[in-house]
């Protein structure tokens, strides 16, 4: 399989007061195009850290990431800012739009933000209110961020994580802030974006949104201590299983 990433030695230390703190140690990660991969791990690990430097959302100490075979340290400032804005697409726990927009308003800003998109407007809102309505909130375009529930706004930042198709999609525990049904239906949005060729790279606690994945991480202390592959998910009847195997690999982890 083609790889979509690939990290050699990857480190990162943060300086804060003179004291030093090795985030990373030495990740060795390849992905590969078309992956659904879970990174799981106890709160501190290194989670959000691994996520933001693969990314380039944040620097790196030492070490290598390639996206797409192009080492994104090579890149000078604004390169990288359209690669991310191109080619990757972000979600996070905490559901960042701009209140003074609408949801469609919102979703489709990186899209008007980007110089490789060149649609017009129409048809950038076009695209936009296309992705809002396969996931579920059509309906939903003109309101402001304050007139949805947490599970619809999880959903819109999906759709606008997707607006300028990205190959890739890093999401930092998109159901960390959901109840047990709009975590289970952001999930089953993420699988399906993935079954249609999105690369996804995801952080949970959650190990029902893990058992979803084909791939899962177990970073302790900046290190990815071990790794699981479920394969991809072919259904609710394999969920059961799947979620034995995941939670006693967890349990063997000191989960
Ligand atoms: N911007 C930052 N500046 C300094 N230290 C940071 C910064 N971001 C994260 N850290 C530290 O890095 C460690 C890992 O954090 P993080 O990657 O957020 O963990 P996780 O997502 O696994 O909970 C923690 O000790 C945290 O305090
Ligand atoms: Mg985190």
């Amino acid at each position: 399989m083609k790889k979509i990433l690939e990290v050699k030695d990857l480190c990162k230390t943060y300086v804060v007061n003179k004291h030093q703190n090795n985030v990373l140690k030495n990740v060795n990660l390849a992905v590969a195009e078309g992956e659904l991969i879970a990174v799981m791990g106890p709160s501190g690990s290194g989670k959000s850290t691994l996520l933001y430097t693969v990314s380039g959302m944040d620097g790196m100490t030492s070490g290598e990431v390639r996206f797409k075979g192009q080492s994104i340290a090579a890149l000078k400032g604004d390169q990288l800012a359209d690669l991310r804005l191109d080619e990757m697409g972000f979600i996070f726990q905490q559901m960042y739009m701009l209140k003074n927009l609408t949801i469609l308003d919102n979703i489709i800003l990186p899209a008007v933000s980007s110089k490789k998109n060149t649609a017009s407007r129409k048809e950038k809102q076009e695209r936009g209110l296309a992705l809002m309505k396969k996931l579920g909130i059509g309906e939903l375009a003109d309101n402001d961020i304050n007139e949805v529930s947490g599970g619809q706004l999880q959903r819109a930042c999906i759709a606008r994580s997707m607006v300028n198709s990205p190959s890739m999609i890093f999401a930092d525990e998109p159901t960390g802030a959901l109840n047990r049904t709009s975590s289970e239906e952001v999930t089953d949005e993420l699988i399906r974006l993935n079954s249609e060729g999105t690369t996804i790279l995801l952080v949970t606690h959650d190990s029902h949104v893990a058992a979803k994945c084909d791939r899962v991480l177990y970073i302790v202390d900046g290190c990815i201590k071990d790794e699981i592959t479920l394969g991809k998910y072919p259904g609710p009847s394999a969920l059961r299983d799947r979620e034995r195997t995941l939670n006693n690999w967890l349990m063997d982890l000191g989960w």
